[in-house]
């Protein structure tokens, strides 16, 4: 695999590469400027991840604190338990706060550092498919509260993201497949080509061939740079995921294995295409080659219509409506979107009954 190089200057820089021991000079720059590092982890990044990191000796004085692996390890309960933590070692505002893992301790240590001593620095190290493209990028951090998702949050962007593809070799294979539902909605969104390269290369293909990773990680960086805040065109990131978030909080409170973020938003942008067709114009050929593509890749979960009263009142709930308005993100055409469409419980019933009939 390549070197590390740096893709994005601004407003803070994401190198991707291979991370190698003769970035040491780089990392030592960065680490220097800081009073303490600590390294947050969780018991699958620290065994599968961690020990490349320490191969560089600026790492290697750092304090490693490692949470169990899980949405569960999102909880305030956890942020009180390390704040106490860190008031104990007294970190000051010149500290460092490493996260290494997927989205989960990327939100979870971009929120304990930002709002310790009203905020310390942190830089991303992404471990998983679906944090190198998404939950790395972008600045939203936060934790689960009273089972809603991203309940309690800031947003606070890291001092710099490096993102070594190579940390994909132990990632297990249902969780690489998430991945690339956030990946296959930035190509929906906002680039056709990058559409055209997913459909022709396998998954597994990624940790060679970075160019999906990058596009994917441009694609993201600059909606939420022109937005930070999502007061605009950042809420196109959006697509697929009003339906996905009622199916995911449902599966989290009702199934024995809940299915994953990413599982959840490929069920959403089906639901969501379907409602673009009928809404938005966007042509039932393209619509076909989405499903199709989705089909391929992810397994059917089925989904009771008994229970879609239920999702309904989820998705009347999500925290990006406004004035009673649903606000969904739809396509127009594979690579182009429209957010800010108020859409009715017929159409949206309808759409999660198309996706359970469809297999
Ligand atoms: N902030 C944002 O903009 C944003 C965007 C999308 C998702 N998210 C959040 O991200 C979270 C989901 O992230 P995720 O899918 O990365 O889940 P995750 O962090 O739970 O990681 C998935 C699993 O993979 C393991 N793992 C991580 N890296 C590994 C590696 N290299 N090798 C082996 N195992 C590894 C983890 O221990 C975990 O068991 C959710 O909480 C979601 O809300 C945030």
């Amino acid at each position: 695999m390549e070197r590390m190089i740096k893709i994005i200057e601004e407003p803070y820089p994401i190198y991707l590469g291979e991370i190698n021991v003769d970035d040491f000079e780089r990392f030592q720059q960065i680490i220097k400027a800081f009073s303490q590092v600590i390294i947050l982890t969780d018991e699958n990044t620290s065994r599968h991840c961690l020990p490349k990191l320490m191969k560089i000796t600026a790492f290697r004085s750092a304090k490693v604190v490692e949470l169990k692996s899980g949405e569960n390890s999102k909880s305030i309960h956890k942020a009180i338990e390390i704040w106490e933590m860190f008031t104990h070692l007294n970190l000051d505002r010149n500290s460092l706060i490493v996260n290494l893992g997927g989205g989960v301790i990327t939100d979870f240590g971009g929120f304990i550092a930002n709002l310790f001593k009203r905020g310390l620095h942190y830089i991303n190290i992404p471990t998983t498919l679906l944090s190198m493209v998404d939950a790395a990028i972008g600045g939203k951090t936060g934790v689960n509260f009273k089972g809603f998702k991203n309940q309690l949050g800031v947003f606070a962007d890291p001092e710099v993201i490096f993102i070594d593809p190579s940390f994909l070799e132990s990632l297990p294979k249902r969780e690489l497949i998430v991945g690339y539902a956030e990946i296959i909605k930035h190509a929906l969104i906002m680039d056709a080509a990058l559409w055209e390269l997913i459909i022709r290369t396998l998954p597994e293909k990624i940790i060679e061939n970075t160019e999906i990773i990058k596009r994917a990680v441009f694609v993201k960086s600059n909606i939420v740079n022109a937005d930070p805040y999502e007061k605009d065109i950042r809420k196109i990131l959006n697509f697929g995921h009003t339906i996905a978030h009622a199916i995911e909080s449902y599966s989290l409170s009702n199934d024995k294995s809940p299915i994953l973020h990413g599982e959840a938003v490929a069920i959403g942008i089906i639901c969501e295409t379907y409602i673009s067709v009928k809404m938005n114009g966007l042509n039932e050929i393209q619509a076909n080659s989405i499903y199709k593509y989705i089909r391929f890749l992810f397994i059917h979960y089925p989904i009771d219509s008994q229970i879609i009263p239920y999702l309904l009142d989820i998705i009347k709930q999500d925290k990006k409506n406004k004035n009673g308005r649903l606000n969904f993100t739809l396509l127009t055409e594979i690579g182009k979107s429209v957010i800010d469409i108020d859409c009715d419980d017929k159409l949206i019933t309808e759409s999660i009954e198309f996706y359970s009939k469809f297999r």
